[in-house]
């Protein structure tokens, strides 16, 4: 048994992305199937919904479409589904499967099951019976797909819910119905109960297999596989089976002891990056700024090994003291009146063209606030563009607002516009009698776009920026009007290279969020590399001496070994960026799909920048009021 082993209790395959991973587990599905269907058997599924499973459908489909993979021995029995709900409302799990999956294969939906969001309240128990034994008939599950909620819940059996436990109506955990809240217009609109299989029948499957992406998922992957089996993380009952496995990407196995902590799990490279992590881990684990851990705390945080390699422990900690304080620079785009050495940007040119890539609208004042406005005030010729046009995150209240500003300004000033007039009246009437599940007209989708644009526009106006170095790319995968995106595409990596290609950008500074790897930060970060990988293939003058950094999203930060710049802020440059964040007005006092994090974006980019601040002065370096950080990318 290797070390790894003995911190995992379950075992754990970890892929370098969510599509790899998938593609392993459809594989696996696909010879079972092929398999049964050589024995004249049929295959018992269990299959789950939400954003995770997506991309093994996808494959699923694919298999089918292209390698004939057939579903017609195939029976699947869901997980779960909302209660109560109507089978085609735009959130149901019925409509899910059909949209994911079984529209798009031969499988016979009489051979399909997903629990009824519509049974009569006092007839669900034997409903839920009957869905039991409606399993067993058909031979038990022979292969269970399961996702997990942040707060390990398998199926809707969240926190609390027993062993045995088996099909039944189940109360949704607020965790769950915030987290669920960016399929619904608002959190309100969330069902509060859910019929769910239980825990029980999810272990009498024959094999489980857990996926999980993103490193929003990796503390309760950690707590599922190394931890004690609790109903506080019913995930970690999948302990007690011998046939599972969690099928992770690198973001949820990140948390794991053998990521977080090599260390302790065997050999490691010790590259400049792994030094930092161990020396910055246990100088925050021991509370002790660096320079005064002792040849002591190496030994008892397992770190003896560094010392052999690297000389004292007085040494190490000068190193990556040394390493961590050069990260700290308030010249983004470098330094042009000294030669600093080790500096993290290049001195030369004096003034750089630079690209700030924002997915929303918003993004770009939000996560790199302070480093945009020095940019700007050091004579780079910053452009912005905005890849999105982040139209669905506007309330409906917001666009009667301006409605009633446009029809006003026309009659005070006597315009003719009966055209405008007749879109107002529309939107208006369409507004009134909107129901939540119904998707927003293409006129009022612009209005909103439009509501947005204007608001990114006056940020740039606040920095300084000219006119022409805005531009509103509209990426065309964003513009369903729905949560669900379109696959990005041709046009949407088109798009980025001739934005590239116009600037010419020495810098560029992109969203790196990989939190949620279906979300739209993440898929205009991948439409960017592939523009960038491919106008590097055709060694194209426009990027020959372009550096990307990263900032991370409105949510998180950088771990502080990743990082490789930060930008200091002053108190009052603080308020700047604040007043800057204010001008987005329709994001302001709550918005639509706000998803699992009640602050607003001020608040949160204000917290983050300072945390981190935080974070270097616990360290012992110089204590600032706030700092955004950056992660140099190769691409
Ligand atoms: C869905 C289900 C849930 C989800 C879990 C993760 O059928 O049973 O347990 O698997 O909530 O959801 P996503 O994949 O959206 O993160």
């Amino acid at each position: 048994m290797s070390l790894v082993d003995s911190f995992e209790k379950i075992p754990v395959q970890i892929y370098e992305n969510d599509k790899i991973a998938s593609a392993s587990v459809a594989r696996e599905i696909s010879d079972l199937i092929r398999q049964k269907q050589k024995d004249g058997k049929t295959c018992v599924l269990g299959l789950a919904t939400g954003s995770t499973p997506k991309t093994l459908y996808k494959e699923l489909v694919r298999l089918h479409k292209t390698e004939g993979l057939s579903f017609k021995n195939v029976v699947t029995f869901n997980l779960d589904e909302y209660y109560p709900i109507e089978p085609d409302a735009l959130q149901s799990y019925h409509r899910f499967m059909n949209v994911h999956l079984f529209d798009h294969i031969d499988i016979d939906k009489a051979n399909t099951h997903v629990p009824d969001g519509t049974i009569e309240k006092n007839d669900v128990r034997a409903y839920a019976a009957e869905y039991e034994k409606k399993i067993e008939m058909a031979g038990g599950i022979d292969y269970q797909v399961l996702g997990i909620g942040i707060n390990g819940h398998i199926g809707f059996n969240e926190p609390g819910s027993g062993r045995q436990s088996g099909t039944r109506l189940v109360a949704l955990d607020n965790t769950t119905r915030l987290a669920n809240a960016y399929e619904f217009a608002s959190i309100a609109q969330v069902p509060r109960l859910a019929i769910t299989v239980g825990i029980n029948t999810i272990l009498k499957a024959k094999k489980i297999v857990l996926l999980a992406w993103g490193s929003h998922k990796a503390p309760v992957i950690r707590e599922s596989v190394e931890g004690t089996t609790t109903d506080h993380v019913p995930a970690s009952f999948l302990q007690e089976h011998n046939n599972c496995v969690f099928v992770l990407d690198e973001g949820a196995a990140q948390e794991l002891t053998r990521y977080k902590s090599p260390w302790l799990t065997g050999e490691i490279d010790w590259t400049e990056k792994q030094i930092r992590k161990a020396v910055c881990s246990m100088a925050l684990d021991l509370k002790k700024p660096i320079l005064m851990l002792t040849s002591n705390d190496y030994n008892n945080y397992g770190l003896s090994d560094l010392m052999v390699k690297f000389g004292s422990a007085y040494d190490i900690n000068l190193r990556v003291f040394n390493g961590m304080r050069d990260t700290i620079t308030g010249w983004p785009g470098g330094k042009y009146s000294e030669d600093v050495p080790r500096h993290p940007e290049r001195r030369e040119p004096k003034s750089k063209r630079v690209i700030i890539f924002s997915p929303h609208p918003d993004d770009d004042i939000i996560s790199m606030g302070g480093t945009f406005i020095r940019l700007h005030e050091q004579g780079h010729d910053v452009h912005v563009g905005y890849q999105t046009s982040g139209n669905i995150a506007v309330s409906d209240e917001f666009v009667m607002r301006q409605i009633d500003f446009a029809v006003e300004f026309d009659s005070i000033f006597g315009i003719d516009k009966s055209r405008a007039n007749g879109i107002w009246q529309d939107a208006r009437a369409f507004i009134k009698t909107k129901k939540s599940y119904q998707k927003d007209t293409e006129e009022i989708r612009a209005i909103k776009g439009l509501i947005r644009r204007t608001e990114a526009r006056a940020t740039c106006r606040y920095v300084g920026i000219k006119d022409e170095n805005i531009h509103f790319m509209n990426l065309p995968f964003y513009e369903t009007g729905l949560i669900e995106k379109n696959p990005p595409g041709e046009a949407d990596v088109q798009i980025t290279m001739d934005l590239i290609k116009k600037v010419k950008p020495h810098q560029i500074f992109a969203a790196g969020d990989f939190a949620d790897p279906h979300g739209t930060h993440k898929v205009c970060f991948d439409i960017m590399i592939e523009a960038l990988k491919r106008l590097k293939a055709a060694n194209d003058e426009s990027i020959k001496d372009c550096v990307l950094w990263l900032y991370r999203g409105a949510w998180a930060e950088w771990d502080c070994w990743d990082v490789e710049m930060t930008i200091p802020m002053s108190p009052d440059q603080v308020m700047q960026k604040r007043n800057g964040i204010f001008i987005h007005q329709s994001q302001k006092d709550g918005v639509v799909f706000q998803g699992s994090d009640s602050r607003e974006f001020w608040q949160r980019a204000e917290e983050r920048n300072s945390g981190t601040a935080d974070l270097y002065d616990r360290l012992g370096l110089p204590k600032y009021a706030a700092l955004e950080a950056f992660m140099k990318w190769e691409y």
